[in-house]
């Protein structure tokens, strides 16, 4: 939540760190800012609302000239989002600007102390504290003052900071909240994420927690907490700036949606080796696995709903039990986790605050942890025992759609990788199991071209309150395509398990109500097929949702959506992209701001 940058170099700064903030748009967009210091003195620019409007005001940068500056993209947390609570906020002497991506959880005995020392503070925020001590603190030397005061802050937190006394630098600090330096010629910079920095540089370093960066135009120094100089190691971008652009797609949601085949074949390809899995740079033992009676996966939102389904998978080839459990609750929940369970975190950001905490939790219970994660460097990729990244490439949308598929195939591919060391796959379904596996690539391209005349269909169901139903994996499928409903189309969706609608809900079905079902577990079709012609009966306007070829659900719904047969254990990678398809065209009809949707931000770094 919320994106901070920075640039210092030779060029005008304004439009840099304009173009940053855009990139950054998805962390958060209630409010943007940028400072720059020019002539001794920090100009400060900032709006409520839409970079666009910040660039409207600043005239695209041309307004603010300075060849240092930093910037904020904001979600709101301390403070309505106005133009006072925007970010950069100044010291009451002007000296010091700061952006903050973060919550610092002290930051009302913070207050009070310097209130009591007579600061003045403009902003309700809990950043405006960090600017008030850091002016306190300093005595001449800005890198001891910035320590001293990151040594007082509780929370989480990616600092930039700009001093009137360095003209010509810039220093970044992290705890807990992404930030990764640029390499440019001649020029550096900072930013919550690499998409705000491929334009530039693909040579990037990664700030771990406690350490502060110092940026000039010709070095980048980082200390760690107690000031000391560190060597880091330089990592270099693998994807090319086009790849976090529209790229002629109206919406990156859309574009997303359509780059899953590519997405899930760059998920599976490394990792299959002559018809074999290996794992990146880790291995399971049969002898270590045979030590786990658990696994437990643990994620936030569609992510969670990514691991409902892998659960499945899991335990009917793995035969262990396992448990999908929502971050948010473990993490509070007295966890019956020891050396003895396996948990698999899962997060495409790898930022999200409660699934760190639910991953910090397992592990002080002695549990091994493996992060499924799209997010290179990211935190729970650094604290998972094993990280197996998921290569989907950056995801801007803030609805998640190729982040969630390529989490469903690494959760087969770690499947199968399981079953076979625990010898619970002869060779030979193995072989068959790995060969469906890379149909996957091919079989989502044709879901994608089956599904051209959804755009019709939506504007069909998606008018009102609509009902997701389906049974074990195609229930899975059912909670993630209401969320994405929800989310982007702001349309009242609720999913259940179909065998659950007489318990309660069906009192709920009237006449021309929409139900979304889905029918794409063979073994169960005809269940889900009679809680259809249930709903039918009580008035329902029923879309299902099948494999090719299965007529006889033509006969009882209203409209049929098909997806190419598939083994059930991979059909929900198959049968979401429909109902991705289905809220994205929902909320175009209803000109929803479909990447940006009202509330929410991509990286949720805040409980
Ligand atoms: C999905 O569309 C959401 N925007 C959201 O539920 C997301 O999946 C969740 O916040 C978890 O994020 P993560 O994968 O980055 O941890």
């Amino acid at each position: 939540m919320c994106g901070i940058v920075g640039f210092t170099g030779a060029r005008s700064a304004a439009p840099i760190l304009l173009k940053g903030l855009r990139q950054l748009e998805y962390r958060g967009y209630d409010s943007a800012g940028i400072a720059v210091l020019a002539g001794g003195a920090i100009d400060v620019e900032k709006v409520s609302g839409r970079i666009a409007k910040l660039c409207e005001k600043t005239r695209d940068g041309a307004a603010v000239p300075g060849v240092t500056g930093i910037g904020h993209t904001r979600w709101a947390t301390h403070g309505a989002p106005t133009d006072t609570n925007a970010h950069p906020h100044l010291s009451n002497d002007g000296r010091f600007a700061i952006v903050h991506n973060g919550i610092i959880e002290n930051y009302l005995a913070l207050r009070e102390e310097l209130i009591a020392d007579g600061y003045v503070f403009e902003s309700e925020t809990d950043t405006e504290t960090i600017v008030h001590l850091l002016e306190f603190n300093y005595d001449g030397d800005i890198k001891a003052a910035v320590m001293k005061t990151a040594a007082r802050l509780e929370g989480s937190y990616a600092l930039g900071i700009l001093c009137t006394d360095a003209p010509d630098t810039l220093y970044a600090v992290r705890e807990s909240s992404p930030l990764i330096l640029g390499i440019g010629v001649g020029e550096n910079y900072f930013a919550s994420d690499v998409t705000a920095l491929v334009a530039h540089t693909k040579n990037v370093i990664y700030l771990e927690d406690g350490e502060m960066a110092e940026l000039t135009s010709a070095s980048i120094r980082v200390y760690d907490c107690t000031g000391q100089e560190i060597k880091k190691p330089v990592s270099r971008v693998t994807w090319n700036v086009e790849a976090a652009e529209k790229g002629g797609y109206e919406h990156f949601m859309l574009k997303e949606i359509m780059e899953q085949p590519g997405a899930v074949k760059a998920a599976l390809v490394p990792r299959l080796h002559e018809g074999r899995i290996r794992l990146d740079d880790f291995e399971l033992s049969a002898e270590e696995l045979r030590g786990i009676n658990k696994i437990i996966i643990t994620a936030c939102g569609s992510a969670y709903y990514a691991g409902c389904s892998g659960r499945y998978a899991i335990e009917r080839l793995c035969r262990i039990p396992v448990q999908a459990e929502l971050a948010s609750e473990l993490r509070y929940g007295d966890p019956m986790v020891d050396e003895h369970t396996l948990v698999l975190v899962i997060s495409q950001s790898g930022e999200t605050a409660d699934t760190i905490a639910a991953l910090k939790e397992c592990r002080s219970r002695g549990a091994k942890i493996i992060g499924i994660v799209n997010v290179v460097g990211s935190t729970i990729a650094k604290l998972a025992d094993h990280t197996l990244y998921t290569w989907a490439g950056p995801e801007i949308a803030v609805a998640t759609t190729k982040g969630y598929t390529t989490q469903l195939a690494v959760l087969y591919l770690l499947a199968i990788y399981i079953a076979e060391r625990l010898g619970r796959l002869d060779e030979k379904d193995y072989a068959a199991l790995i060969k469906k596996l890379m149909q996957l690539p091919k079989l989502l391209q044709e879901t994608i071209d089956m599904n051209y005349l959804l755009p019709t269909v939506a504007s069909r169901y998606a008018s009102q309150s609509l009902f997701f139903i389906g049974r074990n994996t195609d229930y899975a499928v059912a909670l993630e395509g209401a969320l994405k409903m929800k989310e982007i189309s702001y349309l009242h969706a609720e999913s259940y398990a179909a065998g659950e609608l007489k318990h309660g809900t069906i009192a709920l079905i009237d006449e021309g109500q929409p139900v979304i079902a889905v029918c794409c577990n063979e073994a169960l079709a005809d269940k889900t097929l009679s809680n259809i012609v249930e709903v039918k009966a009580r008035g329902a306007k029923v879309l299902a949702l099948a494999f090719r070829g299965n007529t006889r659900i033509v006969s009882q719904a209203d409209d049929v959506i098909f997806i190419p047969r598939i083994d059930t254990i991979f059909s929900a990678i198959l049968a979401v992209v429909p109902l991705q398809l289905l809220a994205y065209y929902a909320a175009k009809e209803k000109g929803c701001d479909i990447d940006k949707p009202k509330n929410l931000a991509k990286s949720v770094t805040v409980e």
